[in-house]
């Protein structure tokens, strides 16, 4: 069934995919680049229940089997974090539970006096169409900043500084677009949705 959509790429017509999330932030990031690779994503809003762990590709595999026993079609999923080697990984696959209560000025209360103040993005995207699940990964380094910047972009945008750079994603949101965690695995997701059809 899978082989036949992908077949349509070669025609022209657009391969149909859902993106189980209820972030919209993420949505149009997924939308923009898989469009480039001829995927029209269509957004399926489930809040699906997470596994506990602290790995993102275990809770996307596990988020992605879930939303196809729902859904029944195919679909990916995305899961994705913020780690911080000075506190030990914090708040890694806790992200959004962590971000809903302390928030960014939280985080930059705890790294005040920590010792450096780098991090990265980690993103894992799992796609199923009900048997196995495929994962591809992405991931960008950067570092904390030292205070809140920028309108752009969701989450912790507006305090990580990608490495190389002086501005925040949230300052920066068409940087965000090319070397993101979230880019980085969405690229590797529409290469192999192309490569299927060869
Ligand atoms: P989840 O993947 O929905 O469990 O949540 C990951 C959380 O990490 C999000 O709610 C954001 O708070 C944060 N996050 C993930 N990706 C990004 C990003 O690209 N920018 C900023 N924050 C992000």
């Amino acid at each position: 069934m899978f082989k036949n959509r992908c077949r349509q790429i070669h025609h022209g017509v657009f391969l149909e995919i859902h993106f189980c999330t209820s972030n919209k932030g993420k949505f149009s990031e997924a939308e923009k680049i898989l469009n480039k690779y001829g995927v029209n994503i269509i957004h399926a809003p489930l809040t699906l229940e997470e596994r506990r762990s602290e790995s993102v590709e275990e809770i996307a595999e596990g988020c992605a089997l879930r939303a196809y026993s729902i859904l029944r079609k195919p679909l990916f999923v995305e899961d994705s974090g913020l780690f911080v080697p000075a506190l030990n990984g914090f708040p890694g696959a806790y992200s959004a539970w962590v971000l809903g209560k302390i928030g960014n000025e939280g985080i930059l209360r705890l790294l005040s006096g920590a010792k450096g103040r780098s991090a990265e993005f980690r993103c894992a995207i799992a796609f199923t169409e009900g048997k196995e699940v495929r994962l591809f990964t992405g991931s960008v380094r950067g570092r904390v900043s030292e205070s809140i910047r920028g309108n752009g972009g969701f989450g912790y945008d507006p305090v990580f500084i990608p490495e190389g750079g002086e501005k925040t994603f949230a300052e920066a949101p068409s940087l965000k677009d090319s070397l993101s965690h979230r880019a980085g695995a969405l690229q590797k997701f529409g290469e192999y949705l192309s490569t299927k059809v060869k």
